[in-house]
């Protein structure tokens, strides 16, 4: 098992990382379970896989668990679903000192630590991510949130969990093009801030999606070891450190809006070809090679991610897909901040990107 502190002063946590951790849970958080039943939020498609084996765990230390099942997918994370599960917490009578268990992917994630950061003005909660997206990214962090009219994750709060369990063996049951989706957001840690990563991800990358455990638990841990560092450099967003994990977003939301945030495309869908576009982009103004925008390309489209913009069959022009970059919640004082390359690893916040000039180059990538 790999352990790996989050060192924020006064709320520092742990991410374990390994297998059979939900067998296991007596010795993963029974310490921070005081009471004797404990609220588990989850969606309906975690809880058919993982709801005896949670339920029988904490049974061994005679806790019980009470369940609050949620539909699968982003509905979930709405004004009327956090009303729903924070009037149900009110109800378990959870106090701030308790700790409420999300086990499920991002929509759980974000929906439960929301509701756990409003609940009596804060409780505790510890994160049990099941997707890989969920575990080298959203469930590490504290970012909380819920979708409005106006858009994704537009209302939500830092909150951190006090643990966060990343059992491997959650992954055998996500379905092969969610791994892949997930394995984007590892790619990500590679392109952004580790050249070495990411060598050896071109060399391991398919063990690490066909899930070999060895290869998987190194990719996990190198992942979340590089997120740590970020967080604990700028844990609310501020210095520009933190939104280098914004790579491959900017372009990737603008996909997101065109595809009407379906499942025609999924997010780790979209910020894998968002990379590409973002390498693309920066090779266009001489700051990275061809070779590296070429070799981030061909590592993403070798993973069964899209790798091309053209091949997408969208119906747009660059400047619809520039459009819906202004609406993006990463907009600062009137200007769309991009995160750009200037080596494999080597990633940068440009504040001088002409949108203009962007769409000229989506333009040219729709018909390539
Ligand atoms: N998912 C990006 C972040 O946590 O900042």
């Amino acid at each position: 098992m790999a352990v790996i502190p989050i060192a924020l002063a006064g709320r520092e946590y742990e991410v374990r990382i390994g297998a059979g951790l939900l067998a296991n849970l007596a010795q993963e958080c029974g310490a921070l379970l005081r009471k004797d039943t404990v609220p588990i939020v989850t969606d309906r498609n975690v809880a058919q896989h993982w709801r005896e084996t949670v339920g029988k765990s904490l049974e061994a230390i005679g806790k019980q668990a009470v369940w609050y099942v949620v539909e699968p997918g982003e509905g979930a994370k709405s004004w009327i679903g956090l009303q729903e599960l924070t009037d149900w917490l009110l109800a378990q009578n959870v106090e701030r000192g308790d700790h409420v268990i999300a086990l499920g992917g991002g929509v759980v994630g974000d929906l439960t630590g929301f509701a756990c950061s409003i609940l009596k003005r804060g409780c505790g909660f510890i994160q049990i991510p099941t997707s890989l997206l969920a575990q080298v990214d959203s469930s590490v962090g504290g970012k909380t949130a819920i979708n409005t009219g106006a858009g994704k994750n537009l209302i939500g709060a830092f909150h951190q969990p006090s643990l966060v369990l990343a059992d491997l063996d959650c992954l055998e049951t996500l379905p092969p093009r969610e791994m892949r989706a997930g394995y984007a957001e590892v790619i990500k840690y590679g392109i952004l801030g580790d050249a070495d990563f990411f060598t050896w991800l071109e060399a391991m990358g398919p063990r690490v999606i066909a899930r070999d455990p060895e290869p998987l638990e190194m990719a996990v841990a190198t992942s979340v070891q590089a997120k740590a560092r970020i967080v604990a450099e700028d844990e609310k967003e501020l210095s520009g450190t933190r939104a280098l994990l914004n790579l491959g977003h900017t372009f990737g939301h603008a996909l997101e809006a065109e595809t009407g945030f379906s499942d025609r495309l999924l997010h780790g869908e979209a910020v894998a070809l968002g990379m590409v576009l973002a390498a693309r982009y920066s090779a266009r103004r001489g700051e990275l090679s061809e070779q590296d925008a070429a070799r981030i390309a061909s590592a993403i489209g070798a993973s069964g991610l899209p790798s091309k913009l053209g091949e997408l069959g969208l119906d747009c022009d660059g400047s619809t897909l520039t459009d819906h970059m202004l609406h993006d919640k990463k907009m600062d004082a009137g200007t769309l901040p991009f995160i750009l390359l200037k080596g494999i690893g080597e990633a940068y916040l440009a504040r001088d990107v002409d949108l203009a000039d962007v769409a000229r180059f989506l333009d040219e990538e729709l018909s390539r």
